[in-house]
């Protein structure tokens, strides 16, 4: 008979739960111990070793302490990693303490030096351009990576669709021009329900599991899926820094997953509605979204992601415009983060890319705007009454109105 393996749907709703059953239980039970019994001083001793070395816990061994390791957490890593491909999920606190254990695992090794493709996340360009952790950057497009490869070059550093513009980087060249240095990729807008960057030559993927994945607001998260040898050099990082997931968290970030493929779908289908119409729309300049036809100039939709996902932008053509209609949804929050059950709008150049530097920032013009599960129809009336509500109280209208 021929083997038969489970589609990405099944996955998402059954990864990280395996031992359930033995356990006599259905939904994974909630672990809170900060700290664990151990059998005898040698026992727990050899266990320290092996997790803050940089392993996991074995069966029938004492876990020691919670920043080691925890089993809701472990679920919500094997989980992950298997809807990523990957050998190993590494669960952090937050999408920058993933970072962040990422880059000082690469100090750590001797390779401190980033290439980095902008745009990125505002915080990941923040703790790179700063160099806080020991890095340093050369920021460049994709033509330019093997040439900014230098010979302590740690890890090159990508996002797709990328924070705030969606731009789409091409995953295949980046790996082909990167050589043996490792890759890493942010695939918090894609998802792996979209696009899965370890089978495209990346070593690493870097998730704010705080979005789409936990998806209903009430998360803070981050995670890594890479390969074992990698998982054993990041693991040390994160028992001695602590910025380790929460029991509570990892829960409810493991219960996100189930959902997953079918959230992804249904907000990314109301996205395509909504990029369509407020590309129609005489008060907006451009809509940034790689389900438009000039959204994906290299053809990345079908080839290297499945889908444009859930998020897009679109430019007012100024900050007072701009930031008058951030103000004046109702339906929609004016708030950051994204990925969420409910549709979230910001101004990535006030906010969440606020402290990138001049040069590389996002247009004043520019909102970003997550689309939610509600109706489109009332996603589109509300975004309708900001935008007519923007333009009348804009100079221009009250200027005309004499
Ligand atoms: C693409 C991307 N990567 C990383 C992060 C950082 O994640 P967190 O806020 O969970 O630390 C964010 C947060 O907005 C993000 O949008």
């Amino acid at each position: 008979m021929q083997q038969h393996t489970s589609g990405a749907d099944t996955r998402a709703v059954h990864a990280g739960r395996s031992d359930l059953t033995a356990l006599g239980v259905h939904v994974p039970p909630i672990d809170l111990s900060s700290t664990y019994p151990l059998p005898d001083v040698e026992a727990g001793g050899a266990a320290y070793d092996q997790m803050a070395g940089g392993g996991v816990r074995e069966e029938g061994q004492t876990a020691v302490y919670q920043r080691l390791w925890s089993p809701g957490v472990a679920r919500f890593e094997e989980a992950l990693a298997e809807l990523e491909g990957g050998e190993a999920g590494i669960a952090f606190a937050s999408g920058m303490a993933a970072l962040s254990a990422v880059l000082l695992a690469c100090v750590g090794a001797g390779t401190p030096h980033v290439v980095a493709v902008r745009p990125l996340y505002g915080g990941s360009d923040h703790l790179l351009a700063t160099g806080l952790l020991g890095t340093r950057v050369t920021w460049t497009d994709v033509q330019g990576i093997s040439t900014a490869i230098e010979a302590d070059t740690g890890l090159v550093l990508v996002e797709t669709p990328a924070n705030p513009t969606l731009d789409l980087v091409d995953l295949r060249a980046v790996a082909a021009a990167a050589g043996d240095v490792p890759v890493m990729v942010d695939n918090t807008f894609a998802t792996p329900v979209l696009q899965r960057p370890l089978e495209l030559g990346a070593s690493l993927v870097l998730h704010s599991v705080t979005k789409f994945l936990a998806g209903h607001g009430d998360v803070l998260a981050g995670a890594v899926v890479t390969s074992e040898t990698w998982a054993r050099r990041i693991r040390p990082v994160r028992a001695v820094t602590g910025a380790v997931l929460h029991p509570l968290a990892a829960y409810l970030a493991h219960r996100g997953l189930q959902t997953l493929p079918l959230r992804v779908r249904a907000q990314q289908e109301s996205a395509r509605q909504v990029a369509q119409w407020l590309a129609q729309h005489e008060e907006v300049e451009r809509v940034l979204y790689p389900g438009l036809p000039d959204g994906d100039p290299q053809g990345l939709v079908g080839s290297q992601m499945s889908g444009p996902g859930a998020v897009l932008a679109f430019d007012l053509g100024s900050y007072d415009r701009a930031a008058r209609v951030a103000s004046a949804v109702g339906l929609i929050t004016h708030a950051v983060s994204l990925g969420g059950v409910d549709s979230l709008i910001q101004h990535p150049a006030a906010l969440t890319h606020r402290p990138v530097a001049d040069g590389a920032k996002p247009g004043e013009g520019i909102l970003r705007l997550s689309v939610g599960l509600e109706d489109l129809a009332d996603l589109l009336a509300d975004l309708d009454q900001a935008l007519l509500t923007a333009a009348v109280m804009s100079p221009r209208a009250l200027s005309h109105s004499g």
